[in-house]
């Protein structure tokens, strides 16, 4: 069944971000080859844009393209265990994360999650608002001062900063400027910037299983990043009995309902290490695209202040208020559309089998892509044109199971769904509300999938704080 979703844009407030130009594979190859490029979107054919399934060019493991709603549902929702996660990727990480829950599968997955979930009810978003808004005012006071001193800014840091402090607050219950949790973020840069995690070559003339070293500097960020949470973990063990009630509290205090065990000293700083990554890189990206566009879009800019006047006005920006700010939230939910954080979800067969009538192989690479499900023809009106309200009608989101996935589907769905467009409608709306975005050289802009869909090259900002005040 095709559904296409949503209303089509109006042509007076239609805008088209930028993404690379769909091309024959012959002519994406070449294109890729010409300009030197390391990136995966560049080389996507016109036709991953239109498939159902379908190979996706040669390759020594054999990649599997996946575009189908109900076909992506049945992988991912992965009944008979036979989809777990692509080895490249948990290869990729596992320096970082190790066998933590975001890589592992099968018993040891289930055991991490019985352990781990009463931990998540530290992500509720009635339990987290207060510290995300505190964080969110701290950087506000900063960005005036850089707003004042007319500073150019990284778009990219600023995002990540935010979202990493915001998420330190949830763990450690401590702000990124202490101590070592400043330390552990600039260690994160490092690895985001240069992670094998979609490495061309590897992932066209690679092996299945053949495991992947990381480059030597990325290996040794990992090895940082570990030591740093190891000793945020020491000094919070030893006040167990008077620490924060926090996510890092609820880990050390977690036990095997069957078992009684609780985490070794490793386990936990795998697990932290996922909750710190997974829970600012993701949002991070999300929030970069979605400023870039509304620098670039002054009538969904100007709908979203209208929205903040109207609901908040000049009072506090409530938890109740954050709630009803539908279009922010819907600009973020049509920003991660179009730049799905996580750009690829991959996975592999463990056996021969088929996905529908498709015959795939023990080893292939079975390659959810958000990028071109969230853009294909069948399933989207106007697919490359940014338009939040295609997100209004209820209808609409019902179909949009299996074709809308930003977060995953299925037992493996993200756990910080929730957390994370709350905190990214927050941050939207105080930022809009405050700030007028300038970026230098916008026609520069071009994304790439790396740890995430991130922009080529860092996007450079000026701010001007609006003259109207508002809390
Ligand atoms: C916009 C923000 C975010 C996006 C787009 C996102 C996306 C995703 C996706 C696509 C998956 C599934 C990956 C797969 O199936 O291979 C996932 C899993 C996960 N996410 Fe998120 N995420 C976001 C924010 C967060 C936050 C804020 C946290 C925690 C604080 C978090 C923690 C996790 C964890 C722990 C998993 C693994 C769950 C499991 O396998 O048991 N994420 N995320």
């Amino acid at each position: 069944m095709n559904t296409v979703l949503a209303v089509c844009p109006n042509p007076e407030v239609a805008y088209r971000p930028p993404a690379p130009e769909p091309l024959s594979a012959i002519a994406s190859l070449l294109r890729v080859i010409a300009r030197g490029e390391r990136n995966l979107l560049s080389l996507l054919p016109a036709e991953a844009y239109t498939v159902k399934i379908g190979r996706l060019g040669w390759s020594r493991r054999g990649i599997v393209l996946v575009n189908d709603p109900a076909m992506v549902m049945d992988i991912l929702k992965d009944p008979q265990h036979i989809f777990p996660k692509n080895d490249l990727m948990v290869s990729a990480l596992e320096g970082l994360v190790g066998r933590s829950m975001f890589v592992s599968h099968g018993e040891v997955w289930k055991r991490q999650r019985r352990m781990i979930d009463p931990a998540f009810s530290h992500m509720r978003i009635d339990r987290s608002y207060a510290s995300m808004f505190e964080a969110t005012e701290d950087h506000v006071r900063d960005l005036k001062q850089s707003a004042a001193k007319r500073e150019v800014l990284s778009l990219d840091k600023v995002m990540s900063r935010l979202t990493a402090d915001i998420v330190c607050r949830a763990i450690f219950s401590t702000s990124l400027d202490q101590g070592v949790a400043r330390s552990v973020f600039e260690d994160f840069l490092i690895f985001e910037r240069s992670c094998a995690s979609v490495d061309l070559g590897r992932l066209i003339l690679g092996k299945p299983w053949e495991s992947i070293p990381q480059p030597p500097a990325v290996a040794a960020a990992c090895e940082r990043i570990r030591s740093h949470i190891g000793v945020m973990l020491d000094e919070r063990k030893e006040r167990l009995e008077t620490g924060p009630d926090d996510i890092a509290q609820a880990l050390l205090m977690a036990r095997d309902p069957e078992t009684g065990e609780g985490f070794s000293r490793e386990e936990l700083i795998d697990q932290l290490g996922v909750f710190f990554l997974a829970g600012h890189e993701t949002t991070a990206s999300a929030l970069t695209w979605a400023f870039y566009i509304l620098s670039q879009h002054p009538h969904a800019a100007k709908r979203m202040r209208q929205e903040y006047e109207s609901v908040v006005g000049e009072g506090e920006l409530t938890l109740e208020k954050a709630k009803r700010l539908s279009y922010t939230r819907n600009v973020f939910r049509e920003s991660m559309r179009l730049y799905p954080p996580i750009t690829f979800i991959p996975r592999v067969a463990l056996k021969d089998t088929t996905i529908g009538h498709y015959a795939v192989k023990r080893g292939n690479m079975i390659m959810i892509a958000p990028w071109s499900l969230h853009r294909h023809a069948d399933l989207w009106s106007n697919p490359n044109h940014f338009d939040p309200d295609r997100f209004v009608n209820e209808e609409d989101k019902a179909h949009a199971v299996g074709a809308y996935i930003p977060f995953g589907l299925g037992p493996r769905v993200c756990v910080g769904a929730a957390f994370a467009t709350l905190e990214a409608t927050l941050i939207l709306a105080r930022l809009m509300n405050t700030f007028d975005f300038r970026v230098l050289d916008p026609d520069s802009v071009r994304p790439a999938a790396r740890l995430t869909t991130r922009p080529e090259k860092e996007i450079e900002i000026t701010l001007t704080e609006l003259a109207r005040k508002t809390a």
